[in-house]
């Protein structure tokens, strides 16, 4: 083996790393173990007793950095002479190689601690019971009203609505009601001001039969449920603010009979296949005739009994003029019943405070079908 004659690297004072390196020849080695050693000690122990990813991240700069003993140990590396390089890097090597590889090791064990303890404190707990959430619940109101004008569209009817704010020609005028009926009088009428807009809370959702034979061509087929309002004190039986749903049918030869059939269907469809329809003669100044509309059922919560629900009739020839329709041509039936008055008797709710109040309970026992 042929070892080349290399003469010893030539120093010079003006290596910054090297200051001593040429001034004393001394028999220590340039790098000693001993230093190597103690470097490395106190990286292992500095890196032992790290904690934290932060903790790892200091020593990590302080004993593996470019200001650390061992790299400070590694520079002095080319003042090294010749003979003594490959013992000097291996040392060094080995010095750094094991630091660097404790390191990397805590820090796998810190990553992992700390995973733990994120782990821990985002717990989530999927078997607790849920706090504030509660359901909501219809209103039978909503309920029935969606149901009865279910029964209609599949007749192949339309559902139209109306203002609640409405002009007092659509509510009263328009439907044949005399300048002196005693329904406009103040004690049954929300008038609204200024008195000479002449705007009312509409007291029932017969204006709608106007409204819909205006702005439909015939033949018209039309129920619209709706809210009405009459100055009237909330007891057992009355609210101020209740609901109608009100229907009208206009064409070319419609009788009685055909308003009968339609009214059987519906008390039928809403309250059982056993339901009976009574007409009495009774007035309206927007039918002719005009009848009360009863309704007869076996299992009626205070026992098989009519109950008076609403209002039908023909339509009036005036009512029809009202909305630009010959009469001689056109005829045609209407109704109007009332659906607390409904859900009074059909689901026995015996006081209408249940029904305005909003408690949930009220509206929870009907669940989402009536
Ligand atoms: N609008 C009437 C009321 O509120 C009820 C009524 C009666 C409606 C006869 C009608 C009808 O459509 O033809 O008392």
């Amino acid at each position: 083996m042929s070892v080349p004659s290399v003469p010893p690297e030539p120093t010079t004072p003006s290596d910054p790393a090297a200051p001593d390196a040429v001034a004393s020849a001394q028999p220590e080695p340039l790098i000693s173990e001993d230093a190597v050693n103690a470097a490395v000690d106190a990286a292992l122990a500095a890196i032992a007793a790290a904690t934290t990813t932060a903790a790892l991240k200091r020593v990590r700069s302080e004993h593996a950095g470019e200001s650390s003993p061992l790299s400070k140990l590694n520079a002095l590396m080319r003042s090294v002479p010749g003979n003594q390089k490959a013992a000097a890097g291996k040392l060094v090597g080995q010095a750094r190689g094991a630091v660097t590889k404790a390191l990397t090791a805590r820090e796998d064990e810190i990553g992992a601690i700390e995973a733990a303890a994120r782990l821990l404190a985002e717990t989530v707990d999927v078997t607790a019971a849920a706090s504030a959430w509660k359901a909501g619940a219809r209103h039978p109101i909503s309920l029935l009203t969606e149901r009865a004008a279910d029964v209609f569209v599949a007749m192949g009817w339309e559902v139209a609505e109306g203002p609640e704010l409405e002009s007092e020609w659509f509510n009263f005028d328009g439907l044949n009601f005399d300048e002196d009926h005693p329904a406009r009088a103040m004690q049954d009428t929300f008038f609204v001001e200024p008195t000479d807009a002449h705007l009312v809370l509409r007291t029932q959702t017969s204006p709608v039969q106007l409204r819909a034979l205006l702005s439909r061509e015939l033949p018209v087929y039309v129920v619209a449920p709706g809210r009405v309002f009459r100055t009237d004190e909330l007891d057992a039986t009355h609210t101020p603010v209740f609901h109608q749903i009100e229907g009208i049918a206009i064409d070319k030869g419609l009788t009685m009979a055909n308003l009968r059939g339609t009214l059987d269907h519906f008390v039928q469809a809403l309250f059982g296949p056993e339901a009976k329809v009574r007409l009495r003669p009774n007035y309206f100044p927007f039918t002719e005739p005009s009848a009360e509309l009863d309704v007869w059922h076996p299992t009626f919560k205070d026992g098989a009994r009519w109950i008076e629900w609403g209002g039908c009739g023909m339509v009036h020839p005036n009512v029809l003029r009202s909305a630009g329709i010959d009469p001689e041509v056109y005829s045609g039936f209407a109704f109007g019943v009332g659906v607390e008055r409904a859900v009074m008797f059909r689901n026995d709710v015996k006081d209408m405070h249940d029904m305005v109040e909003g408690d949930i309970r009220f509206s929870q026992q009907y669940g989402m079908t009536i």
